[in-house]
């Protein structure tokens, strides 16, 4: 059987590269390989990531190409170069067109820190979905894996995950706990799951 050969787009810290990596370093993930990285953002950590453990990078930076257009087509044929099966969004901070995405049409999956639909959609990122969580008073959160469609945090769900929001909770302890508790857990396993689906097996 050949391996999904897989992307993983990331933008910042990289820690959801870093636990698909480490659950492919201990067999968890057998019908798919991580072979690129790629980051919209030179001094994104995942960079320094990837490198350290050996997988080969790309950089498509916001300021060298602050046209999304420009920066997706490179991203596209460097996709197609690698033969890349599925594309991996790991904290990838710009939002794709529907170009790109049906260029890759069920085969590029998204990382969310919330419980899908609750929110999503446009300005619901990083820190700020936390930010949210913790304004409306809810008191469970967590985290969604799920196909990317055209609609911004509306495709399919793959995967979630319930994470307790507590009292004394900031943003920032809240993203740890959701990093830790759901996507680190969630996001390697879909990897495996859905390319084993592409892969042909059930
Ligand atoms: C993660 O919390 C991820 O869910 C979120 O950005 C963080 C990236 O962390 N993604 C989004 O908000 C996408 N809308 P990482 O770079 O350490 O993986």
């Amino acid at each position: 059987m050949e391996k999904v050969k897989t992307a993983v787009l990331c933008s910042g810290g990289g820690t959801n590269f870093q636990a698909i990596f480490n659950a492919q370093e201990a067999g968890l993930i057998s019908h798919g390989e991580i072979v690129l990285v790629i980051s919209d953002h030179e001094e994104a950590f995942a960079l320094e990531r990837a490198k350290r453990v050996g997988i080969p990078t790309a950089v498509f930076d916001r300021k060298k190409f602050p046209d999304r257009d420009v920066r997706e087509q490179k991203i596209l044929a460097c996709l197609r170069e690698g033969e890349i099966g599925l594309v991996v969004l790991a904290g990838f901070m710009t939002i794709l067109s529907p170009v790109f995405i049906a260029a890759y049409e069920k085969r590029i999956i998204n990382i969310h820190p919330a419980l899908l639909p609750s929110f999503g959609g446009r300005g619901f990122f990083g820190l700020h979905v936390h930010e949210a969580v913790l304004k409306a008073g809810v008191k469970v959160t967590g985290a969604t894996v799920h196909y990317v469609t055209a609609e911004c945090d509306a495709g399919p769900i793959i995967a979630q995950r319930a994470v307790e929001v507590f009292e004394d909770d900031t943003p920032e302890t809240l993203q740890k706990r959701v990093m830790r508790e759901a996507e680190w857990v969630i996001l390697p396993a879909a990897v495996e799951k859905v390319c084993k689906k592409l892969s042909g097996e059930k």
